[in-house]
């Protein structure tokens, strides 16, 4: 049986996405992917960046089946990890320690207006617990900036988001910040991307 699954958005964003990573990725170590969805995204950048190890993460069972499917699929099991069940608010997240050890980033894209407002804050402060000084976090998706939509597209999709669940929606950018201003980090880098999209790097500053 086939458990893959296919997300139409990765296709379209995979390629400005690893754009963004050539640039942060370190050299080697572990990645951390919180939200991984079907996977497509972490065989990809797996495949782009062979040096590094992608651990790709989600909740949901019928993800992480799809996620090592694809690693099965793209013959990575040697190279990349199974999936992790992570939801970011069940905290401490059970984190092994190979990946414990050698950790070199977090990334999670389009997982934070899917999700409620309180998943935002365990995402930040259980990263700045696992990374250390130097080390990233990377968001992708849309955001508003000062408290606006940036394009009305981004309008109909928060609402449209909402409408699905009350918890649900795009975020504002500077209340993103003050979360990670929190938990010890600073916002270095805006990327705009296509299709009204940001990436956002954080970068670790104190313990
Ligand atoms: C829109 S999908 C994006 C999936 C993938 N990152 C992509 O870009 O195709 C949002 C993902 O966030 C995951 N998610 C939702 N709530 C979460 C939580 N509390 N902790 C971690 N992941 C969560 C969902 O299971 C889903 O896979």
């Amino acid at each position: 049986m086939d458990n893959r699954l296919f997300f139409p958005a990765t296709e379209r964003n995979r390629e400005s996405i690893r754009e963004v990573l050539s640039r942060i990725l370190p050299t080697r170590g572990h990645i951390l992917e919180i939200g991984s969805g079907s996977g497509e995204h972490g065989v990809i950048f797996q495949k782009c960046f062979p040096e590094i190890n992608w651990q790709s993460s989600d909740p949901e069972l019928i993800h992480r089946k799809s996620i090592s499917a694809w690693i099965d699929h793209e013959e990575l099991n040697l190279k990349m990890p199974q999936p992790l069940d992570i939801d970011v608010e069940k905290i401490p997240w059970k984190i092994p320690s190979e990946l414990l050890l050698s950790i070199q980033g977090i990334i999670s894209i389009n997982m934070i207006h899917i999700a409620s407002w309180n998943c935002t804050k365990s995402l930040f402060n259980e990263s700045g617990k696992l990374l250390k000084n130097g080390q990233f976090l990377m968001l992708y998706g849309p955001f508003k900036i000062g408290n606006k939509h940036i394009s009305q597209s981004n309008e109909l999709f928060d609402g449209s988001l909402k409408m699905q669940n009350k918890s649900w929606g795009v975020r504002d950018l500077g209340e993103v910040g003050d979360e990670a201003t929190n938990h010890g980090f600073i916002e270095e880098e805006l990327i705009r991307m296509p299709a009204n999209n940001f990436s956002v790097i954080y970068r670790k500053v104190s313990l």
